[in-house]
């Protein structure tokens, strides 16, 4: 039998064990000097002048929807095709997530169908999931699928025609880039209102566990890190050090999301090497793209002109109309041959809990509903072997032929 490929492996080296050696020697492990260390280099890497580090993305998104000040019964526009995260933490508000279709292109949130909810809702008419007696809309989380950009150009449109905050869902795009109106290069993340990472062990850099909230308003990073630690006022952390005093005020019910130097150990050192994972990544995606090239039946992913993926994600599509495997039997054959794979996304319309309190049908998203019962997530990572890039490529070609219309 073949060795197992996994779906992902995070890429650890010397550094990384070093310091989180030097951590646990330090005697001081909680949140001190090497998550202030990650929050300034992550702060200049994303040309940002605030970084907060945090336990995971989803407490960064908690955390910014919090800092923007969403209220129970208020609005905000998520894609279907996410993460459980980007949606809950508006219902931690109780506030309603108001689901939006995706680009059968690139699989991000469709931008023209976001303006046609806003509009419709603007005009006072109901969307799927929103019923009326809402208190408007406050927000938009836009998620850059697999770590390609949404057409940011368009969202920072609608949120200035429609005054929305603007939370990027940043997960997936450490770093990703898109051209904004001028045509000129960006990181991806750099115009939201507050953008959320995560550093979760599939990610494009990881801490283990981790995420930062990265924002140029002094005002929301200071309301992010008070709230990141039980809403107690200035430098929390530093209480017990050489430097603190016991004494501290609590000026809000905040929540426990800081990041442990344990963790920011890990992340300081794989920061200084996200260009290099960026480069390995976009490399292992073009071999992938070339070694499954011509295999009729699949859609290969494909990375827009005005925007660098970030290659977290490499998710082809099976074409229905060529061949007639399901996506779950190319699962099953992928695991056979000892290959991992996912999927992303079980669209968050066809999850029970949405279905039972939004009461969301497959046709109100039909391209995602679509999408779901052809997409298969492959392996990448900057560590990918071309043998184990010729062997995923050979078991999709004999199977997907096996199955194709005759
Ligand atoms: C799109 C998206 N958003 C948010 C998250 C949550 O990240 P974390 O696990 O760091 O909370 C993930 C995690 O996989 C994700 O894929």
């Amino acid at each position: 039998m073949n060795d197992y490929i996994s779906f992902f492996k995070p890429t650890i080296g010397d550094e990384e064990i070093r310091d989180v050696t030097a951590c646990l020697k330090s005697g001081w492990l909680t949140t001190g000097k090497f998550a202030k260390q990650f929050e300034t280099d992550f702060a200049k890497y994303m040309g940002a002048e605030f970084a907060v580090a945090l336990s995971s993305c989803t407490a960064a998104l908690h955390l910014a929807l919090e800092a923007v000040g969403l209220q129970e019964g208020e609005l905000v526009l998520v894609p279907t095709l996410t993460f459980a995260a980007t949606a809950e933490v508006v219902r931690y508000f109780k506030a309603i997530p108001v689901l939006v279709d995706c680009n059968e292109s690139d699989f991000c949130m469709n931008m023209d169908e976001a303006e046609n909810i806003l509009e419709r809702i603007s005009r006072g008419d109901t969307v799927p999931g929103v019923k009326l007696g809402h208190k408007g809309v406050k927000a938009i989380i836009p998620v850059h699928y697999g770590g390609q950009a949404v057409d940011v150009v368009k969202c920072l449109e609608l949120c200035k025609k429609y005054n929305l905050k603007l939370v990027e869902d940043c997960a997936h795009c450490c770093p990703a880039y898109y051209k904004d109106a001028d045509g000129e290069w960006r990181m991806v993340g750099s115009s939201a209102d507050i953008a959320c990472y995560s550093f979760y062990a599939n990610k494009t850099i990881t801490t283990g566990e981790g995420g930062m909230a990265v924002t140029n308003d002094e005002a929301l990073a200071d309301r992010m890190r008070v709230m990141s630690l039980h809403g107690i006022s200035k430098d929390a952390w530093k209480r017990f050090s050489k430097e603190g005093s016991w004494y501290y005020e609590i000026v809000a019910p905040g929540f426990k999301y800081n990041m442990p130097d344990t963790a920011a150990a890990i992340g300081v050192n794989q920061l200084k090497k996200a260009e290099n994972f960026y480069k390995a990544r976009k490399e292992v995606a073009a071999k992938l793209t070339a070694a499954l090239a011509g295999i009729d039946g699949i859609t290969l992913p494909i990375e827009r002109e005005d925007a660098k993926h970030s290659w977290h994600l490499y998710v082809i599509r099976i074409n229905k109309n060529i061949c007639e495997i399901s996506r779950n039997t190319l699962i099953e054959k992928l695991t056979e041959a000892n290959i991992g794979s996912s999927v992303h996304y079980t669209p968050l319309h066809m999850h029970p809990y949405y279905i039972e309190k939004f009461d969301f049908k497959p046709s109100d998203f039909p391209v995602a509903t679509k999408l779901f019962h052809e997409i298969v997530s492959l392996p990448i990572y900057p560590t990918l072997t071309d043998d184990e890039i010729a062997r995923i490529a050979d078991t999709i070609k004999s199977t997907v032929n096996a199955y194709r219309k005759r």
